[in-house]
């Protein structure tokens, strides 16, 4: 897509629809710069299709441990402000991994009992970190994973260090859906933008299936869409066939 707003509009579509057809959908919701063209989008075909949203439940991704839900970079607060509130969502349905719990391992366990209860996810929203993690599953992550505690990558701390007063202030640990727990998801959209994010892309896309692009194993699901800037696309192999193939689509799509 030509830009991040295309980008949005192009995934909010998917759960704009998702959500005409079963109003009390489960959504999977993320975290990051990503999805928030897809989440503003999202929230306008809402109003302007008057689309019912109090039936549906969400369940994020992932949370630090040990970061109040009310500071501002705390998952709890994030997805409350960038899903919860545009979105119109019920809070009481809204997930996100407890990651002040007194025991966290505990706490994914029951997370995933929680979203099994629900019926699963029906579509997952997705971004994808520089190293290729997904949620906050980092490279080695074990593929068949579930909500658990993990120690974040130094990178990931780095990346995420422009958003505390300070990088050694950023928490080291986190509560993340596993990779197993995102490929149990009916349907699977990663979005991603910049050139920051080219390499990630190209080795999701076409790398091997590995533990070290976690991402990459989208490739295993049956049904996994990825939609990506013109930057985050520089380095795909492939990319003059995606085009090819975009443009030459028989199915129906947005303009
Ligand atoms: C974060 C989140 C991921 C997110 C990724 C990329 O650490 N845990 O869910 O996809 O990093 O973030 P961004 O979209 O801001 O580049």
């Amino acid at each position: 897509m030509p830009t991040p707003e295309r980008v949005g509009e192009l995934a909010a579509d998917i759960f704009a629809r998702q959500i005409a057809k079963k109003p009390d959908s489960v959504l999977g919701v993320a975290t990051g710069s990503s999805p928030l063209t897809t989440y503003q989008a999202l929230a306008k075909r809402i109003a302007d299709e008057n689309l019912d949203t109090s039936q549906l439940s969400a369940f994020a991704l992932d949370e630090y441990i040990g970061l109040p839900y009310d500071h501002d970079q705390s998952y709890h607060y994030v997805i409350n402000e960038t899903v919860t509130k545009p979105l119109g969502l019920d809070p009481a349905r809204v997930h996100v991994p407890a990651g002040m719990a007194e025991n966290p391992a505990e706490a994914g366990r029951e997370y995933e009992r929680a979203i099994e209860a629900a019926g699963g996810v029906d579509v997952q929203m997705l971004g994808v970190g520089g190293n290729g993690h997904i949620g906050f599953n980092e490279p080695s992550s074990s593929l068949a994973s579930r909500t658990r505690v993990k120690t974040l990558a130094p990178k990931t701390v780095a990346d995420n260090a422009r958003f505390f007063d300070k990088a050694s202030l950023v928490p080291t640990h986190c509560l993340t859906q596993g990779i197993g727990t995102i490929m149990s998801a009916r349907r699977l959209v990663l979005v991603a933008n910049g050139a920051s994010k080219a390499d990630a892309v190209a080795a999701l896309a076409e790398g091997p299936v590995s533990a070290m692009c976690p991402a990459s194993v989208l490739q295993m699901h049956e049904r996994a869409t990825v939609i990506i800037d013109e930057a985050a696309a520089a380095k795909l192999q492939l990319r003059e066939y995606y085009e090819y193939v975009w443009n030459n689509k028989t199915v129906q799509r947005p303009e």
